[in-house]
């Protein structure tokens, strides 16, 4: 047998998966997002400049195609920000914020495990060259009114930290790594590389000695300048002022260099150790992908198969639409299959949901009518067709009316 590949899925039925990009595609509209599409294969060079080639996506979990010299190199996407960033600036869009979004695979080599796969689905939105912290606030107000009022979840929350400018990271790092070689015996050996090369990681660790150690670690947000501490306040109270619940998480620095000031993700413990389902925060990025200047954005992806998760234990609360009811045709014989065929395409074109069993007696056609949930089942055996009629059976009340054939679609 040949089995799918370690850390991706089949999903074979998506009913929820469509309801949830349905109601997503609704939200985002009433909020002024458009939706695009950008290649699954990029440059390999793209997320490294992007990413930070010390990020653990780009360091170890990237799947890239051999090239005969590295800027020719291609790969699967690990994310969608770097890319959209990318069409943004080579499409040359003068929309000013461009609001986006988008939706499909990404792709990380990463340890598979429960919520964690290395193809995953995300549904990815950017708000694109705005300076303003009031479009951060209402961007997570909008993923917040998804979850809470679209979705009906309740069991999560909302995690926030602010990363300051590049000069108040210069200040954090230094006091973070005269605490960091303070508690050096009770830390890791990873976190002893990750304090020499991207220290801010060392906080994603974990190995409970290192959480332990962390606890007291200088917090980026004690060493804010004026102004990114006044934005700070500003947009915890304009949370406020939208009524939305969030915690302050000071060791939330998310696993990608790009981002500045806000970070948040929507966490849910009944996710278990994977428990972001939606991550996000401002970036600035531009001269990545060669513009003169970067593009100060706000943005997030949703992991669709963790918000899957959370959905699934709470979709009775939704109001998912039902399917069509079906109606099954069970033509007895093959002297009967053109008639079936006749019918099936009469009930098509007026849109009612048909399907024709071609294959089985009548006892295991009846059985496969009921397993699959048939309405009504049409039966066309040697009777029928003699007397130009169609039996049709209430597989609910079980009460069978025989009709003409042209009468069938008045008696459904
Ligand atoms: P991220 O935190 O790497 O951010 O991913 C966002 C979400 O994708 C996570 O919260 C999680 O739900 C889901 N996810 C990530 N990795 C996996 C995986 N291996 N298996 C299943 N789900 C996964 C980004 O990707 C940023 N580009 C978000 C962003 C957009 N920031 C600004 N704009």
């Amino acid at each position: 047998m040949i089995n799918k590949v370690r850390g991706t899925q089949d999903l074979l039925d998506l009913t929820l998966q469509n309801f949830i990009l349905d109601q997503l595609k609704k939200h985002s509209q009433i909020y002024n997002f458009t939706q695009i599409e950008t290649p699954i294969l990029e440059h390999t060079k793209l997320f490294v400049h992007s990413l930070g080639e010390q990020t653990d996506v780009v360091s170890k979990e990237m799947y890239v195609f051999p090239a005969e010299n590295d800027e020719d190199s291609i790969c699967l996407r690990p994310e969608a920000t770097a890319s959209t960033i990318r069409a943004y600036f080579e499409n040359n869009v003068e929309e000013k914020p461009y609001k986006v979004f988008s939706f499909g695979p990404m792709f990380r080599r990463e340890r598979p495990q429960k919520g964690r796969w290395r193809q995953f689905d995300q549904l990815n939105f950017e708000v694109i060259n705005t300076e303003s912290i009031s479009q951060d606030v209402q961007f997570i107000k909008m993923l917040n009114s998804y979850f809470s009022t679209t979705l009906k979840l309740e069991k999560y929350i909302l995690k926030l930290n602010f990363l300051g400018c590049l000069e108040d990271r210069k200040q954090h790092k230094e006091a973070l790594k005269n605490y960091l070689n303070s508690v050096d015996s009770q830390i890791c050996d990873t976190c002893k590389v990750r304090k020499e090369t991207n220290i801010l990681r060392v906080f994603d660790c974990k190995n409970e000695s290192c959480q332990n150690a962390y606890i007291k670690a200088p917090k980026l947000t004690d060493h804010l300048c004026k102004s990114c501490s006044a934005e700070w306040n500003d947009i915890k109270e304009k949370l406020q002022i939208l009524s939305i619940n969030f915690v302050q998480d000071p060791t939330l620095v998310r696993g990608l260099d790009y981002y500045n000031k806000i970070v948040f993700e929507f966490a849910s413990t009944e996710l278990g150790a994977q428990n972001a389902f939606c991550g996000g925060g401002r970036y600035s990025l531009g001269r990545e992908v060669g513009a003169k200047n970067d593009f100060p954005s706000v943005g997030a992806a949703i992991g669709l198969g963790r918000l899957l998760l959370l959905v699934e234990n709470n979709k009775h609360k939704l109001n998912i639409p039902e399917n069509q009811p079906l109606y099954l045709i069970l033509p007895m014989e093959k002297e009967q299959h053109n008639l079936a065929l006749l019918l099936a395409d009469e009930l098509q074109s007026n849109k009612f949901c048909v399907d024709v069993l071609f294959e089985g007696n009548i006892k295991n056609m009846m059985k496969k009518a009921n397993k699959i949930g048939a309405k009504k089942v049409l039966i066309i055996g040697q009777d029928e067709q003699d007397t130009n009629t169609v039996t049709i059976k209430n597989m609910l009340t079980g009460e069978s009316i025989k009709v003409k054939q042209g009468d069938v679609i008045k008696s459904l």
